[in-house]
């Protein structure tokens, strides 16, 4: 996508959403971050995965994971439904161990994990990507907190994250949205709630952490967002890529 080789009908569409060309620079920057991640999670030896709010995230069946890995995806059991019977009906399969944990990140997902075979003795490649602005901050800091409670060292984790936006504007987004008839079409779906910066959080907490801001991601990749853009420059000043591993001393 970045490369500009995902042309054709599919591209065209993809340029055209309604969310515009810096939405897809965006998604597609983000993919790339967090492939890279994975990347280097697995050459470092992890073999055990976990995809929070995995959504329409397709990496187990996409990335070349080494044999033995075990890939769990959370989220509600009908997302996690849908991607399993539209990637079967294409034919595709996973390249690793796929389990579904059907689950609300809200409830005691822990758990669930664990029921699911989940092994906190061995070191863990975590991700959450597109999920921490639907979690409010206490759900947010429950979410860290489980992420830590089940990581032994040397394990890995990966996050996408937006500082949140001045109260007045985010009330002015949301009516805009209410006002035009879409409501819960994004501004009235998510929190605007940090508990703190990824960085910071897992830094205190054992973990070697670097949050790389997205506007400089974009840049290097080729997409950079122009700062005066109304909608997008705000988002990509406001949004970090985090990544960070746990008793080590490089992420
Ligand atoms: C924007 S999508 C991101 C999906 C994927 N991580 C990605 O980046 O493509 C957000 C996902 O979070 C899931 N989600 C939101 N709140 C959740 C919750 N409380 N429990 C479980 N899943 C949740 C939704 O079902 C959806 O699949």
């Amino acid at each position: 996508m970045l490369d500009g080789t995902a042309s054709g009908s599919h591209g065209t569409q993809l340029l055209e959403t309604e969310f515009g060309g810096h939405f897809v620079s965006f998604q597609g920057a983000r993919t790339r971050y967090f492939d890279a991640y994975f990347a280097k999670a697995v050459a470092a030896g992890v073999r055990q995965v976990v995809i929070l709010a995995a959504g329409l995230d397709s990496r187990a069946y996409r990335l070349p994971w080494p044999g033995g890995t075990v890939v769990y995806e959370l989220d509600q059991p009908k997302v996690l439904e849908f991607k399993r019977d539209v990637l079967a009906e294409h034919g595709d399969s996973p390249r690793a161990d796929r389990r579904e944990v059907a689950v609300d990140l809200r409830d005691d997902w822990p758990l669930a994990l664990v029921d699911s075979g989940f092994d906190p003795s061995i070191p863990t490649a975590w991700i959450a990507e597109g999920l921490l602005i639907y979690l409010p901050a206490i759900a947010q800091e429950q979410l860290f907190a489980g992420i830590d409670a089940l990581s032994s060292s040397g394990s890995w984790v990966a996050v996408e994250e937006g500082r949140p936006m001045p109260d007045q504007v985010f009330a002015a987004k949301q009516k805009e949205e209410r006002d035009a008839g879409q409501s819960g079409t994004f501004f009235t779906l998510i929190y605007n709630e940090q508990i703190a910066p990824a960085e910071e959080w897992f830094g205190a907490h054992g973990w070697h952490a670097t949050a790389t801001p997205l506007s400089g991601y974009l840049a290097d990749v080729g997409r950079p967002i122009p700062p005066d853009d109304p909608d997008a420059g705000p988002m990509a000043a406001a949004n970090s890529l985090v990544s960070a591993v746990k008793g080590a001393g490089s992420s």
